[in-house]
């Protein structure tokens, strides 16, 4: 199949999949696709806190891509196939495992309030988390023994998953290191994808500063969704600021990315 040849079908003549809090999925042009389109709705503590940002999708959009891309260019799996245009995505349809696979670095959030560690601590090592997808329950977090007992993934899925992961993080960190950027936490999602009769697990959904926790190296500013979150306000600036320095945009805002922009020193 020829993805990079365009078939456009008009928005309005489009199925609609699914459509979640910051992304609506529509039908793709071809069988096993689907359009990824980033909404600037934002939302924090469930659904309580809802506000427009007019231009988030864009830039998540854009970061997105680029993170996705440089993953699928260092051969960890991903469901991004292409960017179509300022806020959609053409995507492989995958089965969503229900499980938001959490990262963490560095003491912050959740964590931090729950175990009562300062924020910014560092971690001995890097933690892998794992929160069940169910908006009426709020995300509860689980444990292995639970994604095994109810069925959610297998035992071998799990260690795929946080192989994943544990990749994902160690690229992520060191790429976001380059530009004066401290990857804190994040999270992931994960999905299955046949190809005749294997299956396997990707990347899927967004990686963006919607889903990490991201702090410049000097200032500890906050470059992501708690400036939401924590009413800090300046999230499109901070967001901007993320894209520029992976070289995604410029001032005169350049179509493609040319790559990160090292910070020294
Ligand atoms: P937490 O500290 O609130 O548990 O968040 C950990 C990381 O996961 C942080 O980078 C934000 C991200 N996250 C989401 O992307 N979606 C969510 O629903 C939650 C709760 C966290």
């Amino acid at each position: 199949m020829d993805y990079n040849k365009p078939r456009y079908t008009p928005m309005s003549r489009r199925r609609r999949i699914y459509e979640g809090k910051a992304k609506v999925l529509y039908e793709g042009p071809e069988p096993g696709t689907l359009i990824q389109h980033f909404k600037d709705d934002a939302t924090a503590a469930g659904t309580k806190k809802h506000e427009v940002i007019e231009g988030k999708g864009v830039l998540n959009n854009r970061i997105s891509e680029y993170l996705f891309q440089r993953l699928n260019d260092i051969g960890v799996p991903t469901h991004f196939i292409r960017r179509l245009n300022m806020r959609e995505q053409l995507i492989r349809e995958v089965e969503i495992i229900p499980l938001e696979v959490c990262v963490r670095n560095v003491a912050a959030g959740s964590l931090a309030t729950r175990l009562g560690i300062e924020e910014g601590t560092q971690l001995p090592r890097s933690i892998i988390e794992f929160y069940y997808k169910n908006d009426q329950l709020n995300d509860p977090m689980v444990s292995e023994e639970h994604i095994t007992a109810f069925g959610w993934a297998t035992p071998q899925e799990i260690d795929d998953i946080m192989a994943l992961a544990i990749r994902v993080n160690d690229f992520m960190c060191g790429l976001f290191l380059g530009v004066g950027i401290r990857l804190v936490d994040f999270k992931m999602e994960c999905g299955r994808l046949w190809e005749n009769d294997l299956m396997r697990i990707v990347v899927a959904d967004e990686i963006s500063p919607d889903s990490c926790r991201l702090w410049d190296i000097k200032s500890s500013e906050k470059l992501d969704k708690d400036r939401f979150r924590r009413d800090m306000g300046g999230l499109l600036e901070a967001y901007t600021d993320v894209a520029k320095r992976l070289g995604i945009m410029s001032e005169n805002e350049r179509p493609q990315g040319a790559g990160p922009v090292l910070v020294k020193g």
